[in-house]
């Protein structure tokens, strides 16, 4: 199905009640990548009907696998032998493509992944991956727009990430898991994705140790037939269920994000706190309220457990019409302000210091004509529309099909005027 180009939302409030919140993006599609580590037949639950999971389908596909959807379940079959490339015409259109990589060199001894695309925010290395890889044994050339890397054998090694990047962390989880020998992996990423792919990985019989702390011991598995499919639930969205709550600090009104788990986003619930929202939990959902006009806070993107990079576009538009000032800063990557031109055309006042934000609260956002840039920046400005007087029309929403299942659908689920063009 075509993504839609525009999404139209009527400036309103309060939002009351029930939303659901989908599987995670940036989990499923890693768990897609990893079961090229081994023939058999695996079925994914809880998967988003997004863009994302569809291009990682294509992405399987062109390796040799079947891909097949039925509801919230994605069965895919992963053949005997697996081509180990990654077509251009699909890596380009999404960078999480890069983390078949690991997975890759693990199964065939070798990947042939055109060089990564993605969001349009700053430049995105994977010098991390690269260097990471190496430490194991693995040789890297570049030539025609693809990496060509190769491993005869792989060698388990001690690897000091200089960042605990996300994708450098799973590619080498992914390529440790069939290394002779341990590897460990210092300064990993501590994301809940993370530990959700270290479950499916020891379930497909991997010995993966340490998952959720910043360093991470793989026993390597000697022989192809140590590891087997299996089956797994993919763990809520986070970044979905952020949306919705600093939806809810905009317009006012209360809600549960059903299905969401507080362990994974403390901190951003802290900080909707401090803002003077009220917020509880329980294993259902996260419930929040937002009785008054909130007062603003600063808030800084860390890796996990700080705030995530990914919330940042839904506290900068929360804080637009907050009491008072709060200063945002970015410290993960260095382009990702460029929404807030289209929030000033909402009538916010917001100035940009290299990686900071100033955002001065209004009284009250105006609709208007807007450009999603990227998935969060696009469901950013959904939201403030929703905060907004009058009409916001948000171009490129095809964008934000990437990263939601139906954010119109699950929005006017609780009161919101949104459509689709
Ligand atoms: N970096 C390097 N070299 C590398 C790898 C990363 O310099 O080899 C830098 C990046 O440029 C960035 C920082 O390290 O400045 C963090 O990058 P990381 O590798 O952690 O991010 P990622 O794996 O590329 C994932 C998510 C992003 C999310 C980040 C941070 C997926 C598919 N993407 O990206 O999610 O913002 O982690 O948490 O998992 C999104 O969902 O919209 C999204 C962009």
């Amino acid at each position: 199905m075509q993504s839609p180009t525009h999404i139209t939302v009527q400036g309103g409030g309060p939002l009351e009640g029930l939303v659901p919140v989908g599987g995670a993006k940036n989990s499923v599609l890693k768990l897609m990548a990893a079961t090229l580590l081994a023939e058999g037949r695996y079925v994914l639950s809880n998967v988003p009907r997004i863009t994302d999971v569809d291009l990682m389908s294509d992405l399987l596909r062109a390796t040799g696998c079947t891909v097949a959807r039925d509801g919230l379940l994605l069965v895919i079959d992963v053949p005997a032998e697996i081509e180990p490339v990654a077509p251009y015409e699909i890596v380009e259109q999404f960078r999480a493509s890069i983390v078949v990589m690991g997975p890759m060199l693990a199964r065939c001894g070798e990947a042939r992944v055109a060089l990564p695309g993605g969001d349009d925010f700053g430049p995105r290395p994977i010098d991390m991956h690269v260097r990471g890889l190496q430490e194991l044994g693995v040789e890297f050339e570049t030539a025609h727009g693809y990496i060509h890397a190769r491993a005869g054998n792989l060698q388990g090694a001690r690897v000091l990430l200089e960042f605990p990047s996300v994708g450098a962390t799973e590619n080498l989880l992914m390529a440790a898991v069939r290394a002779k020998g341990s590897t460990v992996i210092d300064n990993a990423a501590r994301e809940p994705e993370i530990v959700d792919l270290c479950e499916l990985l020891n379930k497909m019989g991997a010995r993966i140790v340490g998952a959720g702390s910043s360093m991470l011991t793989v026993e390597g598995v000697d022989s192809p037939d140590s590891l087997h499919s299996a089956n797994h639930t993919v763990i809520p969205d986070r970044v979905e269920a952020a949306t919705y709550l600093c939806a809810v600090g905009i317009t006012g009104g209360e809600i549960t994000v059903a299905g969401a788990r507080h362990e994974h986003m403390i901190m951003l619930c802290q900080k909707l706190g401090e803002m003077g929202m009220r917020i509880s939990h329980d294993p259902g959902g996260i419930w929040a309220l937002a009785n008054r006009r909130l007062t603003s806070a600063d808030c800084q993107s860390l890796p996990y457990p700080g705030l995530a990079t990914d919330f940042k576009p839904f506290l900068v538009t929360l804080l637009a019409s907050t009491a008072g000032v709060g200063i945002v800063t970015e410290n993960l990557f260095s382009g990702r302000f460029r929404y807030v031109d289209e929030l000033r055309r909402m009538g916010a006042d917001i100035r940009t210091d290299s990686h900071h934000a100033i955002i001065r609260g209004v009284d009250k956002l105006s609709g208007a004509p807007v450009r999603a840039h990227d998935i969060r920046a696009g469901a950013a400005l959904v939201i403030a529309g929703l905060g907004a007087e009058g009409e916001t029309v948000v171009s490129d929403a095809e964008h934000i099909a990437r990263g939601y299942d139906d954010i119109a659908g699950k929005l006017n689920g609780i009161g919101g005027k949104v459509s689709y063009r």
